[in-house]
Order: structure tokens, then sequence, then C-alpha cells
């Protein structure tokens, strides 16, 4: 009996990075997985990937930066696979690393509406079949950026700040429920987002994202018992 038999989960931005080894662990862990992110060819080699180890995994092609996005997708989880255990919510883009004074508005409100906003659509849309599972599991994946909050970091610091103030009245919200809703702070973690970050690093001095994955699994097993909490990877 594997920990997470039985469980669905959704994980977003798993085309990539920390997403896909949590949709590769998760399903390695019995889950059957649904992997949304918005490109098609690298979304199927995460999900070929976990069919060739003889797990299961359904891909999602969308955008959530799209307002629209979320609308139909509790619907079509629930047509595809009959209900939600487990939502990751961890695609994110980094935007301009630049000061305050010196932040394009337009590029401001993007990352904000991937970053905070898509995630808000998201709780929205899948916040029933969460509710009706008997061991709905939410997980918001955020950054050390949301409390240090380094100059040059706007509007990637403040809305991941933001989003752990949403898992928060989230996680308030749903105290007296079978949900648990929590924050994973992943640190360092080899991929392109922390390329982008840090152009000078040598990648190799960082974890791989394999290597960072077990919080994932604790926070999502029916045994979990954090809630309102952030933890380190
Ligand atoms: N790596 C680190 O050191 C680090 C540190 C702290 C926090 N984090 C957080 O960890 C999470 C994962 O980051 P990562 O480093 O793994 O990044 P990554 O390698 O750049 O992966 C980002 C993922 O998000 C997806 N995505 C981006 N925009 C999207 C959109 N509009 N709609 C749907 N999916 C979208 C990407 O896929 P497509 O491009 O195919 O859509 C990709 O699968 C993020 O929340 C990030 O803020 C990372």
């Amino acid at each position: 009996m594997k920990l997470l038999d039985g469980r669905v989960a959704l994980v977003t931005g798993a085309s990539h990075g920390i997403g896909r080894a949590v949709a590769k662990m998760y399903a390695d862990s019995g889950a059957y997985v649904l992997a949304l992110s918005r490109s098609h060819d690298t979304l199927h080699e995460t999900v070929d990937d976990i069919s060739r180890r003889g797990g299961r995994a359904d891909a999602i092609i969308a955008d959530l930066a799209d307002p629209s996005a979320a609308n139909d997708l509790a619907a079509r989880i629930l047509q595809q696979v009959g209900k939600l255990d487990i939502l990751v919510a961890n695609a994110a883009m980094l935007g301009p690393m630049a000061r305050l004074a010196e932040t394009d508005g337009a590029a401001w409100e993007e990352v904000f509406n991937l970053n905070l906003h898509g995630n808000f659509r998201l709780v929205k849309a899948l916040d029933p079949l969460l509710q009706e599972s008997d061991a709905g599991r939410a997980i918001f994946v955020s950054s050390g950026v949301a409390r240090t909050c380094k100059a040059g970091w706007g509007a990637y610091a403040a809305s991941k700040a933001a989003l752990e103030a949403l898992a928060k009245i989230y996680a308030n919200e749903t105290i007296d429920t079978n949900l648990r809703v929590n924050v994973v702070d992943p640190g360092r973690v080899r991929t392109a987002m922390r390329a982008a970050a840090y152009p000078y690093e040598h990648p190799m001095t960082l974890p791989a994202p394999e290597d960072m994955t077990g919080v994932f699994l604790e926070l999502a097993s029916p045994q979990c018992a954090h809630h309102g909490e952030t933890l380190k990877a």
C-alpha cells in the first residue's frame, strides 16, 4: 500500500522544475496525477515519464494567467477522474527584477495575475471538490523572499507575500473541515526560474528538484496534521 493510493492530485506548473518533480513523486506514491501547464510538449514529457514508470497521469493544458482558465476546471476534473483530493498551486513567474520605481506597471500586474490571482481563481473553482474529499489538501508554493522582501524582487516578492496571506485566510476558513492548507518554501532549487534569478550561480551547487519533494508528500498525505503553516523543503 502506497501513501497516496486512491488520491487524485492536481499539480500546476508540472512541465518543469519543482512541479514536474512533485508530479512524478506523487505518481510514484500511488496518486493519479493531473499535470497542468501551458506547454503541450514538455507537459507530455512529464505525463509520459509517469506512465513509463507505471504511474497514472493526465495532462491539462491551461494558461492560469487567463482569467477564464479555471472556469471549467472542476467540471473537467470530475469528468476525467471523478474527484480531487490534492491541489499543489505551484505555477508562477519571476517577472521583472527591478526596483519598484523602475518596474513597469503592466509587468507588475502580469506577475500578480499569475502568482496571486491565478491561485485565487483556482481556490474558488476547486474548493467544492477539495471540501468533498475525506482528506483534501491544498499546498501553495511560495518563496523565502515573501518574508525577506529583498530589494529589487518587487512584484515576485510582493505577490508571494500576498499568496501566503491568501493561504492563511483559506486555512482559517477551513479550520473545521477535513481540508489541510499549507505553504511550502522550496528554498534554493536547480530550475529555470532560479537560473533566471541568479544567472551567475553555478546550477550544480543547488539541490535538484527531485531532492526536495519530501515535504510535498508529508503535506499531501491523508495523515497530514499541519494546517496554516509554512514549511521549508
Ligand atoms: N527554484 C527555486 O529556487 C525556487 C525558490 C523559491 C520558490 N520557488 C517557487 O517554486 C515554484 C516552481 O518554480 P520552479 O523553480 O520549478 O520554476 P520553473 O522551472 O520556471 O517552472 C515553472 C512552471 O510553471 C508553469 N507556468 C508558468 N506560467 C504558467 C501559466 N501562466 N499557466 C500555467 N502554468 C504556468 C511552467 O510551465 P509552462 O511554461 O509550460 O506553462 C512551469 O511548469 C514557483 O512557485 C516558484 O516561485 C522556486
